[in-house]
Parts: structure tokens; sequence; C-alpha cells
């Protein structure tokens, strides 16, 4: 759209009221997180503006919201000294030095009353100072060594949560904002993801990325990245006056257009800080950002200043952090485990670290692709990373410290447990044990696998128990735990009359089953949950998946060549049909034809379902087992016979396919409250 036919003076009141409208917007949507409009709206007034702009050059601002694209690329960053110095902060690592800290200050202060302090989350990302003129902004510095940054003016222009002009009224003539430039959890994955797929270095955390996007000599680069920041307080205020209070300064921030942390919260003494650290503790993982810990700083400015500064840091405020993801260790040696279909996995035994919250001493290392890929070698120093509640990886080696006598890790040419011979396959990064259910760790496992939760569910069956009974000879096979009386079971380790008794009511409760958690329990490879439920809705019951062809296998969704030939291997070994008859011999039972879960309503029966595009929600597994579940057959093409789509992001062509023919498409919010009426 081109504005060719407006006066110069018609074209300067649009532009106006454009900019105007999208800054608005902006404020709405990054600082208030309350967008009015679509995004598509707003991309079109951006559009707009961009036009009139392109036809009347004379009229663009610095601060015009289409600015902030990137300019020329710098040559080096220039030097800023900041006026004030940009301090950091000491450390508390546990609620005695949280106590220590509140102690301290309020004998500073001469009180015994309760301090009141502002928390926050303390941003993992990089330190900037903004300095705003007459409400513009003419600079952004990085934190650098406290007294000197770099400019990255330009970079920091690119940013869109960060306003080029403040907004609203009121600011002093000069004004330095302080806050942390971050890059979001989604936008790092997202980029990583870009990088690997065009085999470019990957960032190796978020704070990394965020620093290494905002150093861009060419600010077109920084303009590209995912980068968001949150005020966190002001450096140099002249010709004007803030709020005496910190926790008001952000708030006044806000009003100004300047994104400040939500969580911000003022509480009264350290054991309310304690409480603030250990629900953000919890929450931490959701949240879309990176955090390494809470700060707490107390709330009165005037209190502040009697309190002053030691050394780079200042008395009223301390970093409380949680405990380390990362830490080394040694790798004292590597043990191979057997799995269930025998696979054999290196496990890393490691001296015990303390990290993220737990000492760990193992860690697995997945394959030898795996080894071979860190490099790793006994005796090396690693780090170890655990985030959340996620099994602790070996992230890498570190050769400097490697000691002269390391070893190497070879993989066992028998099988730790039973002696087999083990099998490598080309094109499969796992080693196999091929001893079968003759080796008794793949028959522990089998055991663990048919009892778990989502298989026939035996409630008390744990795993210690299991090992006991198969090293005790009492159960070789999984029908074996249905012939076992409380006797024998009371003798174990750990047992009593009264748990053998719950265990033989609990296995006499698990026999009623549904044909897809039987399917699932025998533990045939790679068939999960939910290529048992697919197997279940195509055959409906157990001697037509038994006799299934390898090529008629293929013809149930989910069921490739891999899987179907798995499926065929396994049903065709005497050892287990022996075992599924002695299992329905011994009372394991289920309702014929349904293979689904009771109580579950099935109120797509009949229906056939296609799923296509990018959902955000969940991931198209788990789509299509709701709609398994209640009932629809899910198939991969769009057909006249085909019920509905569901339609995600960049649907393509079954889009296309499905509106000519006609057949309904359901959007991902629209399958949401359909998910709510079904109650799945
Ligand atoms: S206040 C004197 N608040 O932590 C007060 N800092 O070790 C100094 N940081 O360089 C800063 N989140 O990069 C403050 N909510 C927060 C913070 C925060 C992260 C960083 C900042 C600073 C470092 C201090």
């Amino acid at each position: 759209m081109t504005q060719t036919t407006l006066s110069l003076k018609e074209a300067q009141q649009q532009a106006q009221g454009l900019r105007e409208q999208i800054n608005d917007h902006n404020y709405r949507y990054y600082v208030l997180d309350d967008p009015i409009i679509a995004d598509a709206s707003y991309d079109r007034l951006m559009q707009q503006l961009k036009s009139i702009e392109a036809d009347f050059p004379e009229l663009i601002t610095p601060e015009s919201p289409t600015q902030r694209v990137g300019a020329a690329p710098l040559k080096v960053f220039g030097q800023i000294r900041h006026e004030l110095p940009m301090l950091s902060l000491d450390n508390a690592f546990n609620e005695d030095d949280l106590n220590d800290f509140d102690r301290r200050v309020r004998e500073r202060l001469g009180t015994d009353s309760a301090v009141e302090y502002a928390c926050e989350p303390k941003l993992d990302g990089i330190a900037v100072s903004l300095l705003y003129e007459k409400g513009a902004l003419m600079r952004g510095a990085t934190r650098g060594d406290g007294t000197t940054g770099e400019d990255i003016t330009l970079n920091v222009r690119t940013i869109a949560t960060i306003p080029l002009k403040l907004l609203g009224e009121g600011w002093p003539d000069r004004l330095e904002v302080r806050g942390e430039i971050f890059m979001p959890k989604e936008g790092f994955e997202r980029l990583n993801k870009r990088a690997k797929a065009r085999d470019e270095k990957v960032f190796v955390n978020p704070r990394n990325a965020a620093a290494g996007s905002l150093r861009q000599l060419d600010s077109k680069i920084t303009a590209k990245r995912p980068l968001d920041i949150y005020c966190y307080s002001a450096g140099v205020v002249e010709g004007g006056e803030l709020p005496d209070r910190h926790a008001d300064i952000l708030e006044r921030f806000k009003t100004w257009g300047l994104r400040v942390n939500p969580e911000l919260r003022v509480v009264k003494g350290a054991a309310a800080c304690a409480e603030y650290f250990s629900r953000m503790s919890e929450k931490r993982e959701a949240l879309p950002y990176e955090i390494d810990g809470i700060v707490y700083k107390v709330n009165r400015l005037a209190l502040q200043e009697q309190l002053g500064f030691v050394a780079r840091a200042p008395r009223w405020a301390v970093a409380h952090k949680f405990p380390a993801r990362e830490e080394m260790t040694l790798l004292k040696d590597v043990e191979f485990q057997v799995g269930r279909t025998g696979a054999i996995t290196p496990v890393a035994r490691l001296e015990p670290v303390f990290v993220g919250g737990v000492t760990v001493s193992n860690a697995t290392l997945h394959n030898m692709d795996e080894v071979a890929r860190l490099g790793l070698k006994i005796g090396d120093t690693v780090v170890i990373h655990r985030a959340g509640d996620v099994i602790p990886k070996v992230v890498r080696a570190i050769p400097d410290r490697r000691p002269a006598d390391a070893r190497d890790i070879e993989l066992p040419e028998r099988c730790p447990v039973c002696h087999s011979d083990v099998e490598r396959d080309e094109d499969e990064a796992a080693a196999r044990c091929t001893g079968g259910l003759y080796c008794s760790a793949q028959r522990k496992e089998a055991i663990k696998h048919f009892a778990s939760r989502k298989a026939m569910d035996i409630d008390g069956l744990g795993d210690k128990l299991v090992d006991q009974f198969v090293e005790k000879g009492l159960v070789n096979t999984v029908a074996d735990l249905y012939k076992l009386g409380a006797e024998p079971i009371a003798s174990l380790e750990r047992m009593g009359k009264k748990s053998a008794t719950n265990l033989v009511n609990a296995l006499k409760a698990s026999q009623k089953t549904t044909l897809a958690r039987f399917i699932y329990g025998l533990g045939i490879r790679e068939v999960g949950e939910a290529t048992a439920q697919s197997l279940v809705a195509h055959y409906r019951d157990l001697e037509a998946i038994k006799s299934a062809t390898v090529e008629q296998l293929q013809e149930v969704d989910d069921v490739g060549p891999v899987v179907a030939a798995h499926i065929e291997t396994f049903f065709k070994q005497e050892h287990n049909l022996e075992v599924m008859d002695e299992l329905l011999k011994v009372g394991v039972h289920w309702d014929e034809d349904t293979g689904q879960e009771e109580g579950v309503d099935q109120p797509l029966q009949g229906e056939v379902w296609v799923l296509t595009g990018t959902l955000h929600t969940m991931t198209r597994d788990e789509g299509k087992a709701v709609l398994q579940k209640v009932g629809a057959k899910v198939t991969g093409s769009v057909s006249a016979k085909t019920t509905a789509l569901l339609a995600g992001e960049k649907a393509g062509s079954k889009l296309t396919k499905a509106q000519n023919l006609g057949v309904r498409v359901v959007t991902e919010d629209e399958f949401i409250v359909l998910m709510q009426q079904w109650g799945v």
C-alpha cells in the first residue's frame, strides 16, 4: 500500500497517529501482558507506518517503532563509564545466611522490628544500564566491570520490550534504568533448534545466548534474537524524583512502559523472605525464563542509604541462590546395566556430588555413541547437570583435568549379568544382550514393566520385591506372579504377613484389566501405550493381533515396518505364547471388544480423525491418544471417510484437502473446549 497521494502534512499526522497506536499496543502487550488486538492487526498498523515512512523518509524519527530492526554493523563497542557504579550482590546459600543478612540489617538500623523487603527473582541474564533523557532512550551499556561497560545502544534499541520513548509523564529529565536482559526459555530452544538444523554452534544456556546476542557487532542479528528485559532499579536520577520505596519505583517504571518482573512481592521479615524463596523454588521450572535465585532488597530507600555499601556490594540487598544445577565431580567407573529388551546401558558411577538440590552418585550415559560424543574416560573430571526432577546427566568432560592413568570405556563382549553374547546393530545406538529371558536382568525388568502403573498396575509390587522374587527363583515368568501364595511372599526381606496378603489381593485385583494394558504389559519392543491402544482399536481381540502379518500390522496407525517386525517376532516365539496362555489360565481377563479404559465415555465412536500442523498445548501424539481414548479412529490422510481434521498451526495440504472435501476443521482452541466436554 503506497500513500503517495498524501501531502507531507497529512502523512505526518497519520504517522503520528499510527505511532501512538502502536506504542500503546506495545505497552499493553509487553508491559501489561494484556493485548487488545490480534497480532495480525498489529502487523497491519506497523505495515501502514512503514509504508508512510518509505514514501516520506524525512518523517522517520529514531523513536519510531519501525526503527527497531537494527542499524549498520559496529566496528567495535565504545566504552561507557558508569556515572554511578553498577554494584554486585553478596550471596546467601541457605536460610542461615539469609537470617544473618537480616540480623545485620536490623543491627545497623538499630531496630528489633521486622524490616520490609522487596523480593524478586534473580534473573540469569545480562545486567544493563539504559539512559533516558527527556524520556528518550539515549544510551545502553553493559555492566562490564561495574565501573566501565560497553556501549550497546544500537543493540538494545532493537529489543522490542525496551521503550525508545518513555510513556506517560513525570519521568525525571535524566533517568538511568537498570535491569537484566534475558532470553526466554522458549526463544532459546527455538534458536538452538534452528542452529542445530543448520549445523551451527548451539548456545549452552539462555544466559550465554542472551550475552552472545547482545554483543553482536551487527545489530540486525540482535534484532532477530528473542531478547527481553526486566528492569530492577534506578541509577542516575536528575531533574525529577522517584518514589521513596523500591517496589513503588518499579510500579512507576511500569507506567512509563518499562517491563518489571510480575513476581515482585513486598514482605516483612526474614521468615517471609524464606517463604517467598520456597514458593519460587517450586515455581521455578514453570517460569518462562531462567532464574538462579531470589534477591531481597530493603524496600525503603532511606534505609538503603543508611545501610550503604561494603566494597562492591550493598548492605541492603542479598542474592539467595538456588542450589547450583551444574557441578564437577569424578567419574570413578562405568558399569553396564541390562534393560527389559536387553539394551545395555552404560551408567556413570560418580564421586557423590550435591547438585540441583540432591546428592548424585550415578548418571546414565545412554549408549556408547553418547560416551564417544562426550569423549569420556574413567578417571575424568566431569560436569553433572541436574534441573528440576530431571535425571542427572553428564554434560561434558574437562580434558585439562584428565589424569595420566585415565582408562577407556569399553563395551563388554558378554552380558555382565548372564554372560550371553552382546550384539550391536550397525544402525542402532544400543548394544543388546542376546540372552532374552534366560538373562535374569531382562526377566526382572520384564516383570517390573508388566506390573507398572500403565500396564497391569499391581499395587505394592516394587522393584526390590521383583528382584527378590527372581533371585529366589519364586517367579520366572509374569504368569508365576499369580501363582504366588501369601506365605512365600511373607518370608522375604522387609515383608510381613499383612503386606504379603495385601500384595496377593492387589494381584487378584489386577487380573481384571483391558486388552490394551495387557498388550502394553507384554513389553514388546517399541510398543508403547499408544501403539498398544492403536492395535486394540484396529483388531479388537488378542487372537487377531497374534495372527496378523507384518504387512497387515502396518495398516495400524503408528505402526511402521520396524515396529511391525518386532510385534510379529514377539508373537512367533513359543515361549511368549505359552506365557500368554498361562496368564489367561491363572485368571487375567478383560472385557471383549472395547480394549478401552473403563469409565471413559466414547462420544467419538465410529468417527475418523486426522491431525495436522503444529499444536502448542500438546504434542500430536498426545492429541491422538486423547482422540483414541474417546473412541475415534485416527488416520494419517484426509479422505471422504474423514469425520474431522484437527488442524494446528502451519497446516498445509491436508487442510486444503479437508476444506475441498467439506470435512469439518477443528482448531486447537476448539479442541481444548471439546476435551473439556469429553472429560479428558
Ligand atoms: S539488583 C545493587 N535485582 O545480579 C543491586 N540484580 O550480583 C544490584 N540480577 O549484576 C542489582 N536479577 O545482573 C538485582 N532482580 C535483580 C536481579 C539482579 C539479576 C543480577 C544483575 C547483577 C547481579 C548482582
